[in-house]
């Protein structure tokens, strides 16, 4: 049985082999992973199966140019033995619901289209989005979760979660308080 539950502090490693595995150490390389260098996430999921974390998803507060709050999702993994039963499709699944709840307006993402199109997600409305990196055109994607709320999107895309580093200063980080709470618009 899988089960899709928020990531632990102690799922940190298993995460971390489970996203080489998926991606190659290049991975660090990646405009997303720039963009999400040093920063707290919004949100982290895993997929578990028999004890083991098969699949990992995580979203990162950004400004989609402007001022305009959104979340950047990804990356998203599932390790080659479990591939293609789902899992996947059901971390999406779940973290689309759980931005809508907790009152995220836009998902953004850099990957296929082939894939994230069954979510939702598409480049009508980011084609005026830039990021840090320069992600190959055609695969930065948006997913509206309130209607209209990519429209007119255009500028940089900003990182704006917490960082990293205040875990060390001793401050109790606003993502592992508050997940998924949205800034104010
Ligand atoms: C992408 C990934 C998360 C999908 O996880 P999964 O658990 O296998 O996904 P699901 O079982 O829910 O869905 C499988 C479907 O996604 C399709 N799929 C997987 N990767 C795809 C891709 N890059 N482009 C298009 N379709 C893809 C599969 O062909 C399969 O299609 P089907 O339902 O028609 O058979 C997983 O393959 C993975 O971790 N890949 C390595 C990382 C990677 O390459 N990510 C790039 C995605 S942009």
């Amino acid at each position: 049985m899988i089960t899709i539950r928020q990531e632990r502090p102690v799922d940190a490693i298993a995460r971390e082999a489970l996203l080489d595995v998926a991606y190659g150490s290049e991975r660090h390389a990646k405009p997303s992973a720039k963009l999400r260098k040093g920063r707290l996430p919004a949100a982290a999921l895993v997929a578990v199966e028999r004890g083991r974390i098969v699949g990992t998803l995580r979203c990162w507060p950004v400004e989609a140019g402007h001022g305009r709050p959104a979340l950047l999702l990804g990356p998203l993994a599932v390790h080659p033995a479990a591939q293609k039963r789902g899992i996947g499709s059901a971390l999406m699944r779940r973290a689309i619901a759980d931005a809508g709840r907790a009152g995220h307006k836009a998902i953004l993402l850099v990957g296929d289209a082939s894939f994230y199109g069954r979510f939702g997600f598409t480049a009508e409305k980011t084609a005026a989005l830039t990021m840090r990196g320069r992600p190959d055109p055609g695969r930065l994607l948006g997913c509206e979760l309130v209607a209209g709320a990519l429209d007119g999107a255009d500028g940089a895309i900003r990182a704006t979660g917490e960082r990293e580093s205040m875990r060390i200063l001793g401050h109790r980080p606003l993502a592992s308080r508050a997940r998924l709470v949205p800034r104010a618009a």
